[in-house]
């Protein structure tokens, strides 16, 4: 079930079962030279929408930008700066917990977006703490979040390990192309990549690292995504999200 595609009479029916919400949250940035700079938002999107869809979760709009400073250097890469993204993050809450959500579920689909994430539920519990009259240490939460990563949920690196054993690396990864692939199959890009594996490295600012990673790829080999890996990929993680997402509503 999609927040988008529902009526307001349909998510009222639905609050009237559950509190609880799955919001995926990404990035638009580059992800080499096969891997759609969609990828980050559409991972968790493709996985966040099977799950609804198999346990009447209701899903919301794709949260679709985030910190991506340091891939500016490569041409489509749109970027929040953090506080940008914090007090968009935090509107998103207090309009859901206005309406009586108490529980969001961010499926994530970018690294770089943790330490943001992290900061606006501080803010978020802060906040909403405030304007409930409550002041600061009340023991009564009226939100609760959640941040899980997609690639961490249970079972989906075994299964990502099996698939590619080599060339799975750090960005733009075969397994991450292989779920966009996979939601998408009319996107598939066919490149040949030169080295095969990307070299690895630190990251820096936006110009040092197109410096270092000229196409954009760290450390792997995503000519080797493809429609069935990402089958497999999705299928563990809508497995994972639904047991978890299920225990959290309750929580
Ligand atoms: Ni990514």
């Amino acid at each position: 079930m999609q927040l988008h595609l529902s009526t307001w009479p349909e998510v009222e029916a639905y609050l009237a079962k559950s509190r609880a919400i799955l919001i995926p949250i990404g990035s638009t940035e580059q992800h080499g030279p096969n891997g759609l700079l969609g990828t980050d938002a559409l991972c968790p999107e493709i996985i966040g929408k099977r799950a609804g869809d198999e346990a009447g979760i209701l899903v919301g709009p794709t949260f679709n930008v985030g910190q991506a400073q340091h891939h500016m250097a490569f041409t489509g890469t749109i970027t929040y700066r953090p506080s940008t993204m914090i007090a968009a993050m935090l509107d998103w809450a207090q309009s859901l917990t206005h309406h009586g959500f108490e529980r969001i579920y961010w499926l994530n689909g970018h690294g770089g977006n943790i330490q943001t994430i992290t900061a606006a539920f501080s803010e978020m519990y802060h906040g909403i703490t405030f304007s409930k009259g409550e002041g600061a240490g009340a023991n009564h939460q009226p939100l609760r979040c959640m941040l899980r990563n997609w690639w961490e949920l249970a079972g989906v690196n075994d299964v990502c390990r099996q698939l590619f054993p080599v060339g799975e690396g750090h960005h733009a990864t075969p397994s991450e192309v292989s779920v966009t692939y996979y939601g998408y199959p009319e996107a598939q890009k066919k490149v040949e990549m030169h080295p095969k594996i990307a070299p690895l490295g630190p990251i820096y600012d936006a110009a040092d690292y197109r410096r270092r990673f000229p196409d954009g790829r760290i450390g792997s080999d995503p000519s080797q995504a493809s429609v069935e890996a990402g089958e497999k990929i999705v299928k563990a993680a809508v497995k994972a999200v639904i047991s978890e997402f299920r225990h959290f509503a309750e929580s």
